[in-house]
């Protein structure tokens, strides 16, 4: 991660494109990536579960890697790419893990779903075709409350199986 800026006042300049959009804020040091997604940018389908690191719902990528976003200040994603669940959907279309999920019915209450989501897109985005068993592990830091787990996993299988890849 960079090495924040100094301070102006309290205050320190924050570069960063989210979802493709280029976004420049100033941020209190303590502020976190999920609390800047959250409640400066109003990308609300990252979700605050345990706040400190231990459930994912508040998974989103770094420059391509699932981080939580709980644990990342928002000065260390200064000149950094964040995606949140937001951005995965084109021109209205949803991006096929979203529609894997719908058609596996792998969600009951949907809190933790766009932590599962993000983290398999990066799971998917590295390994085109991974096995059960590498999808396990990349949700392994995922909790879900409901038990949806077998039905996350079968989708993101289809997903993984499709013979054209993930995008
Ligand atoms: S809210 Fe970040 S890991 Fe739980
Ligand atoms: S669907 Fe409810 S916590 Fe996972």
């Amino acid at each position: 991660m960079s090495t924040p800026s100094a301070p102006s006042g309290s205050l320190h300049a924050v570069r960063v494109t989210v979802n493709g959009r280029p976004e420049a804020l100033r941020v209190p040091a303590r502020r976190t990536l999920l609390q800047v997604l959250r409640e400066d940018l109003h990308l609300t389908g990252t979700k605050e579960g345990c706040g400190v690191g231990t459930c994912g719902a508040c998974t989103v990528l770094v420059d391509g890697r699932a981080m939580l976003s709980c644990l990342v200040l928002a000065v260390q994603a200064d000149g950094r790419t964040v995606e949140t669940i937001e951005g995965l959907s084109r021109d209205g279309a949803l991006d096929p893990l979203q529609q894997a999920f719908i058609a596996h019915d792998a969600l009951q209450c949907g809190f933790c779903t766009p932590g599962q989501v993000m983290a398999l897109r990066a799971l998917l985005r590295a390994t085109p075709h991974p096995s059960l068993d590498e999808i396990r592990r990349a949700v392994e830091g995922n909790v879900c409350r409901c038990g949806a787990y077998p039905r996350i996993q079968q989708a993101a299988l289809e997903v993984a199986r499709a013979a054209e890849g993930y995008r």
